[in-house]
């Protein structure tokens, strides 16, 4: 059996500057963060390779451009790099061989018949901010990231109809000072929270800007809410899933969607000694400039349950003293990544925004799955047969299809990734793309089994359910 797909229902796929461009073009003094976490500590990354080359994007786009068109992908989502895009991120001296690279590949883009989409930050905050003001934890850097929005609205807003503010603002300071899991593992908590702040202040600011200039598109921001589940229906395991939700998803969405922070988040802040003291105008700033839509990334359950031991009060504050993770025995497991596969994911996301927001427009802007050594997969025609991508991306589909069917106002699923690409440490190891990228210099390109499918889907637009089944 086959469901049908609506007639708007964007079909695309994604991928970030940092992630495929490479360092062709470069200048001296244009390293992002993730550039210098790469150079600082190189060997988490996985067999060495990372944003250096990345799959040559740079120079490879007008094939990927094609390879798309050849597919029929009518929308493409990546992001400016804000590090390159300037020579002088205080004076904002553009770098206009960049940005012509920007102008062309939108042009092609639309050439080809695929909507650009455009994101402004997708982890590649300058170094230079960074050193000098220590990145997000200052007011400075908001302010000149919102001149550099504007600069690239009014560059490449008569073409460019979809703008996000970031990509999953909350990933950064997470990885880097809440768990300190990664460089420059400093762990602050506070610093945590204060550029979760600004990342939603600047997201005002930058739709304030955009709103102003009258252009004909729209801007939201891309958010990575994890959908929690409590191991149980116990009082105590309700509440760590309420708690995990105000930390991790709210502190967007409220701010975002409603203009507004809720008073629990505001007071578990205070109480731990990490608010963040916005002042009044800020807060209408926030207040007055919600996004017009938003993108959604979605790949796995967080579960839950209430702490089983006391907090060490001697540590610095973690939302963890509020719940502990839970692994749900039987799980199904994407074990290349070390995720959990739950489709109804997609389901209980479009039925999270339908309860507890206004109605707002919103797409799924990844989910995808990364799977390791996918050359064995390779027929004798040297095409990967990802068939388990196939039924990945069905049973998500499906699911996402039956949010819409109970009143979702979902408008869309982009695949992570067009082409594989570098992942943050793990670099080629999972590999994500509908596009098989080889490793050699020319970073040679193939389209993969599942390709072809999407192109199947993209014409006919029928979802086969016996892809749903079968993975069952
Ligand atoms: C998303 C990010 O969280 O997940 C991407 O926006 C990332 O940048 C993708 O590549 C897949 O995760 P990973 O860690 O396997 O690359």
């Amino acid at each position: 059996m086959k469901i049908a797909i609506p007639e708007n229902f964007v079909i695309g796929a994604a991928s970030s500057a940092w992630q495929t461009e490479g360092w062709k073009g470069k200048k001296e003094g244009q390293d992002s963060f993730i550039d210098s976490w790469y150079k600082n500590e190189k060997f988490v990354w996985h067999e060495g390779y990372g944003p250096a080359v990345a799959t040559n994007f740079y120079e490879n786009y007008t094939q990927d451009i094609a390879l798309m068109k050849e597919i029929h992908l009518t929308h493409y989502r990546t992001s400016i790099n804000w590090s390159r895009f300037f020579t002088d991120y205080e004076e904002l001296n553009v770098d206009e061989e960049y940005a012509k690279h920007i102008d062309d590949m939108i042009n092609e883009q639309i050439q080809a018949g695929v909507e650009p989409m455009i994101c402004l930050e997708h982890y590649e905050v300058p170094k230079y901010l960074m050193d000098k003001y220590d990145g997000w934890s200052s007011k400075k850097v908001l302010e000149l990231y919102v001149k550099y929005a504007k600069i690239a609205f009014e560059r490449y807003g008569d073409r460019v109809k979809h703008w996000f503010t970031f990509n999953e603002p909350i990933v950064v300071q997470t990885r880097c000072y809440l768990d300190a899991l990664r460089w420059p593992h400093e762990q602050n908590t506070k610093k945590w929270m204060l550029w979760n702040y600004h990342k939603a202040l600047a997201t005002a600011r930058a739709v304030e800007v955009y709103h102003q200039l009258d252009l004909p598109g729209r801007i939201g921001c891309i958010l990575n809410p994890e959908m929690v589940y409590p191991r149980s229906s116990s009082a105590e395991d309700q509440k760590a899933a309420e708690i995990y939700d105000l930390f991790f998803n709210k502190v967007f969405f409220d701010p975002m969607i409603t203009g507004v922070y809720s008073k629990e988040l505001i007071a578990l802040c205070q109480k731990h000694d990490i608010y963040f003291d916005p002042t009044e105008k800020e807060l209408a700033t926030i207040k007055a400039n919600t996004v017009d839509f938003l993108g959604i990334n979605q790949y796995y359950p967080k579960r839950v349950r209430a702490p089983r031991y006391q907090w060490n009060e001697e540590t610095p504050f973690h939302p963890e003293r509020y719940y502990e993770s839970f692994d749900l025995p039987g799980k199904q497991m994407n074990n290349s990544r070390g995720w959990e596969i739950y489709p109804e994911i997609m389901y209980d996301i479009s039925m999270y925004l339908k309860t507890n927001y206004p109605p707002i427009p919103w797409l799924i802007t990844e989910n995808g799955m990364g799977r390791e050594q996918e050359e064995r997969y390779k027929n004798k025609d040297g095409i990967v047969q990802d068939d388990y991508r196939i039924e990945y991306i069905s049973k998500h589909l499906y699911q996402l299809l039956r949010g819409i069917e109970d009143g979702s106002t979902c408008e869309g699923y982009m695949l992570w990734a067009f082409t594989d690409c570098v992942s943050p440490m793990n670099a080629f190891k999972n590999r994500y793309g509908l596009v098989r990228i080889e490793l050699d210099e020319k970073r040679t390109r193939s389209l993969k089994k599942s390709a072809y499918w999407y192109r199947s889907l993209v014409d006919e637009r029928l979802l086969s359910l016996s892809n749903v089944e079968e993975f069952k």
